[in-house]
């Protein structure tokens, strides 16, 4: 998604501007862009395609401003050209957006008739001649911005300077985020405190609604209905080692090998240790036993937690679990009980679908509870009950620690539904927290199988369909396989129930599909196989994920066996995320593909 800067400096800012849109790198864009003020008039840069570009733009032709607006464009409306790359200006005003704006044809149309030309296909181009529009009628910038705020439709976030006026930058928030950094006779305006971890660590969140005018003494913020509001500053610890690779040839490498660690800091968050038992660190503000029903609502991977979860809610605690991506949750106008439960999962918390959903939900009259990566994220303020992911910050755009951080708070919030309604003993409870506390050792172990999964990765590469398949909570996990396969090495795959198979994509198999099986030695282990019978009578290759007892017994001769350390049934997905994510992963470096920023994609999705 399109990330944000502003910076009132004390030094030119060109450099500092770009150093942080390589922070906000992660949310994926196609080009970019910075304006500063030169003297009094407004300069830009600008170029498609990646930071590189930009900066090798500004190496050419310098600039020297201490006031400017820097932006990375995940484009909406318009192809990702350098014309229709932010910052868009005037003479007087320049702007960068991230968002949409909905009723940017009326107004078009509306300054057209007025004699104003556009010269680009986006819709921030409104905003801009809007604003551009008031300056020229004399009014001053802070009432021009406040009238264009007024007549704006949609969901953005903005950032304005102004020519002739060094000491001056807008900023205004209406869905996606946006935060105030404070600094020491410096201000600034970023997407996200990452962006702004090398200037400042205290950080003003602009609510829904709020615009905030900003000078180098200050901020001054108003609400939605122009009203001074104060907002705090917090302090925030995203370091400028938070985008440091390590050794790492990629991020999303790294994050993979994070896990044993960030899993479990989130283990340690909701497990006493000494008591073994499940203890999470908010209380909750019902009772499990009067939860009737639960709705769990996410998009992409988030949801495919979200349906591991299900399994695990409806087996542990016997409560019914519907399952929705957020897309289709927020129209779908689904009759909510009062009192009951939905659960919103969000790596970023900013999803715009996903906060749809939860205010639905909380207009429904159910306690909502978020399960979010990114604490000061909407969503995580939005909602009654926040469970923090400790997953720390996700920079590749393919989501994998957050994942199995999400599972990790999820199972014991299963396990502690499950004790509260009576459906688990303490004894069965002790049983289960074992089996968590394993989990990061166990994941420890899933990964010293990289070389293997390197080498079957060059056998994947050169397929051009894949195959995934699982029963129980392995089949959740074969759609994040699929998923994760597809969208970072562009290899056509598909994540499938192992029981569904026989009801069409059986058709598909011949001797060039790889199929993954993903299949711990559990309770539906035998069935799997007879769906593995299946595949290989048609010549399928399979590539079996299982642990030593499931390599023993499966009585199907497989491409390749990947084999898991043993483990305690219920929470496997946490553990063989691992083989999936690197499967992905290698497959994309033999493709050579860009793993963290994938084609097309971004990291928050902070548009429908
Ligand atoms: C896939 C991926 C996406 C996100 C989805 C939700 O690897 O990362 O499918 O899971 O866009 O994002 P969050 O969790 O930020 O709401």
């Amino acid at each position: 998604m399109c990330g944000i800067v502003g910076i009132l400096g004390k030094a030119p800012v060109a450099e500092q501007l770009v150093d942080s849109l390589k922070r906000l790198e992660y949310r994926g864009y196609d080009s970019a862009g910075v304006a500063t003020l030169e003297g009094d008039h407004l300069e830009r840069r600008r170029a498609e395609g990646k930071l590189k570009n930009l900066e090798k733009r500004l190496d050419a032709e310098p600039l020297k401003g201490h006031t400017g607006i820097g932006h990375t464009r995940w484009a909406t409306h318009g192809k990702p050209t350098e014309n229709n790359a932010h910052p868009h200006a005037t003479d007087r005003v320049a702007v960068v957006h991230n968002g949409i704006i909905e009723n940017f044809r009326e107004l078009r149309e509306a300054l057209e008739k007025k004699g104003t030309v556009f010269k680009t296909e986006t819709d921030t181009e409104i905003v801009l001649h809007l604003v551009d529009s008031f300056l020229q009628k004399g009014i001053k910038p802070v009432e021009a911005v406040r009238a264009a705020l007024s007549e704006l439709r949609g969901a953005f976030a903005l950032g304005f300077i102004f020519a002739g006026d060094d000491d001056l930058m807008i900023g205004a928030r209406n869905g996606p985020p946006l935060a105030i950094g404070h600094g020491d006779g410096e201000m600034y305006l970023g997407s996200d405190a990452i962006a702004l971890g090398p200037f400042t660590d205290t950080i003003s969140y602009l609510e829904d609604g709020d615009w905030a005018v900003l000078t180098r003494k200050g901020a001054t913020i108003y609400d939605k209905t122009n009203a001074i509001v104060h907002r705090d500053a917090v302090k925030h610890s995203a370091s400028t080692s938070l985008v440091d690779k390590a050794n790492y040839r990629h991020f999303m490498a790294k994050e993979i090998h994070e896990q044993p660690e960030v899993v479990g800091h989130t283990l340690a968050r909701y497990i006493d240790m000494a008591s073994e038992r499940v203890m999470l660190p908010v209380k909750l503000p019902f009772d499990f036993k009067d939860i009737q029903r639960i709705s769990i609502t996410a998009c992409g991977t988030a949801s495919y937690a979200g349906y591991v979860a299900k399994y695990w809610f409806e087996r542990l605690a016997r409560i019914p679990v519907e399952l929705d991506v957020a897309s289709e949750f927020r129209y779908r106008e689904a009759p909510l009980r009062k009192g009951d439960l939905a659960i919103f999962i969000s790596q970023s918390g900013e999803t715009a679908d996903t906060l749809a959903a939860l205010r639905y939900a909380k207009a429904e009259g159910v306690h909502t509870l978020s399960v979010v990566n990114v604490p000061t994220s909407t969503i995580a303020r939005e909602s009654e009950t926040v469970l923090q992911t400790l997953a720390g910050p996700e920079i590749g755009v393919a989501s994998t620690k957050a994942f199995t951080c999400q599972l990790m708070v999820l199972a014991s919030l299963a396990v502690a539904a499950g004790k509260a309604r009576g459906e688990l003993s303490d004894e069965d409870e002790t049983k289960l927290v074992h089996g968590l506390v394993e989990i990061p050792r166990l994941m420890a172990a899933a990964l010293t199988l990289e070389p293997q999964i390197e080498k079957l990765a060059r056998d994947i590469s050169k397929s051009k369909d894949v195959l995934y398949l699982g029963r129980g909570t392995s089949y959740p996990l074969a759609l994040e396989g699929a998923l994760k396969l597809k969208e970072i090495s562009y290899i056509h795959a598909e994540g499938y129930a192992a029981g569904e198979l026989k009801h069409g994509p059986i058709a598909l198999i011949d001797e060039t599909m790889p199929v993954v099986v993903i299949a711990p030695y559990d309770r539906v282990f035998e069935k799997t196989v007879s769906n593995m019978q299946e595949v290989a009578a048609r010549g399928g290759n399979i590539i079996l994920m299982t642990d030593a007892k499931g390599a023993a017994e499966a009585t199907v001769d497989s491409l390749v066996t990947i084999v898991l350390p043993d483990m305690a049934s219920a929470f496997t997905p946490m553990v063989y995320a691992v083989p999936v994510q690197l499967l992905a992963y290698h497959t994309a470096v033999v493709m050579g593909t860009d793993v963290d920023q994938p084609r097309n994609l971004a990291k928050s999705v902070t548009v429908e």
